[in-house]
């Protein structure tokens, strides 16, 4: 692999990514991030000068994009316009990048014979029932339901085309909801941890019945680099770790982690459309990669990620006022 180019990041699971690869492997990473407001360089402080390069750019850019890739051994596309929410209110965007940046990632890849790794989510499988004991495998058919997960489910549409019909070496990851440090306050387990820190109730959407099926983002960026290493060319990798959990639970878990009392929340108005639940059967990356979570304690996972909050909170605060304006806009 030697140097990676990592689209995103600066964002959420892409900087936990740029740390994991840089604390455990000897590749050198360059990170390319347009830097919306999702994006964060201050995510990406105290990294090894030596080994680490930040470029400010857009994945839509396909000159800049040409010259990255010929200088890179391989890339992990993660830039993406990531929040359901977002995409019901403005779904441009996403359609730009989530469709158009992939494309034009493609393509280079296709030019250089970039050996490319495209990050994707479950929600392309749209969901499924509460008491529905299936979950998601690699052969489940894409069904999506909000503009965020059709773009996604398009990109990955079109990373299976250039695969196929070009001969580029990809492969494609559908991951399901993950937790741990730099998340977006805008998201739903951050959003409650600093509502309690700054005294305000945590937010649940309707009932909070609604199941996501919870990883820790380094299990992810573990899974990840196991399929850069000896994934399959061409091959889907569904990656989960045991997690499901109602939206409820999680919020009277932060509720009682924080010391509060456990129904100290508001009920606000649901997300239209909804997804009712996910769930992750990562057999495939267990038995193919021999991948294993490290994180199997959602609990302790939790109380880590409530502890960096509370000691970052410099970090968090810029973003904070922004976030809430926009969810009161909307009655959540
Ligand atoms: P995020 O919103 O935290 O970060 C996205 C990053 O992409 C930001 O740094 C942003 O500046 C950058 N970006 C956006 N548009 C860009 C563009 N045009 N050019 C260059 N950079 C651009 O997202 P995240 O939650 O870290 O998700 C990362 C990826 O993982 C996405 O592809 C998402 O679909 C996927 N994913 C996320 C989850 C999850 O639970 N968050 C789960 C599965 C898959
Ligand atoms: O499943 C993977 C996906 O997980 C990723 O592809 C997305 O990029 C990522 O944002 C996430 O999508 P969700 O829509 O599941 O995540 P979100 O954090 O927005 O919401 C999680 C659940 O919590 C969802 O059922 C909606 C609910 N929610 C969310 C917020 C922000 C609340 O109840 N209250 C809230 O304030």
């Amino acid at each position: 692999m030697g140097a990676i180019l990592v689209t995103g990041g600066a964002g959420f699971i892409g900087s936990n990514f740029v740390h994991y690869v840089l604390e455990n492997t000897d590749h050198s990473v360059t990170v390319l991030d347009s830097l919306t407001y999702a994006g964060n360089r201050a995510s990406l402080l105290g990294l090894p000068e030596d080994r680490f390069q930040f470029v400010h750019g857009d994945i839509r850019d396909a000159e800049l994009v040409h010259e990255l890739f010929e200088r890179h051994d391989s890339v992990v596309h993660y830039a993406a316009e990531s929040h359901n929410d977002n995409s019901l209110h403005d779904p441009r965007p996403f359609l730009e990048t989530n469709i158009i940046g992939t494309y034009t990632l493609l393509e280079a890849a296709r030019r250089h014979g970039t050996r490319f790794h495209h990050i994707s989510t479950d929600e392309v499988y749209g969901d499924l029932e509460l008491d529905d004991p299936a979950r998601f495998t690699e052969d489940t058919p894409y069904n999506p339901s909000s503009p965020y997960s059709s773009t996604k489910a398009g990109s990955d549409l079109l990373v299976r085309a250039w695969v196929r019909s070009f001969g580029v070496k990809a492969t494609i990851s559908n991951c399901s909801n993950n937790y741990g440090p730099y998340q977006h306050v805008e998201k739903f387990i951050p959003r409650q941890i600093t509502n309690v820190l700054t005294g305000n109730r945590p937010k649940l959407y309707g009932a909070g019945e609604n199941v996501r099926d919870w990883i820790h983002a380094n299990d992810h960026s573990s899974a990840v680099l196991a399929i850069l290493d000896i994934g399959v060319i061409g091959e889907t990798y569904l990656i989960g770790a045991d997690g499901e959990k109602n939206n409820k639970d999680v919020v009277e878990l932060i509720l009682k982690l924080l010391g509060q009392e456990p129904d100290a929340y508001d009920h606000v108005i649901d997300r239209p459309g909804h997804d009712m639940r996910y769930a992750i059967d990562s057999s495939k990356l267990r038995t193919e990669l021999g991948w294993v979570p490290k994180f199997s304690d959602f609990e302790s996972g939790l109380a880590e990620t409530i502890e960096w909050y509370r000691a970052h909170d410099s970090w968090w605060i810029p973003q904070k006022a922004e976030a809430e304006a926009r969810y009161k806009q909307q009655g959540q």
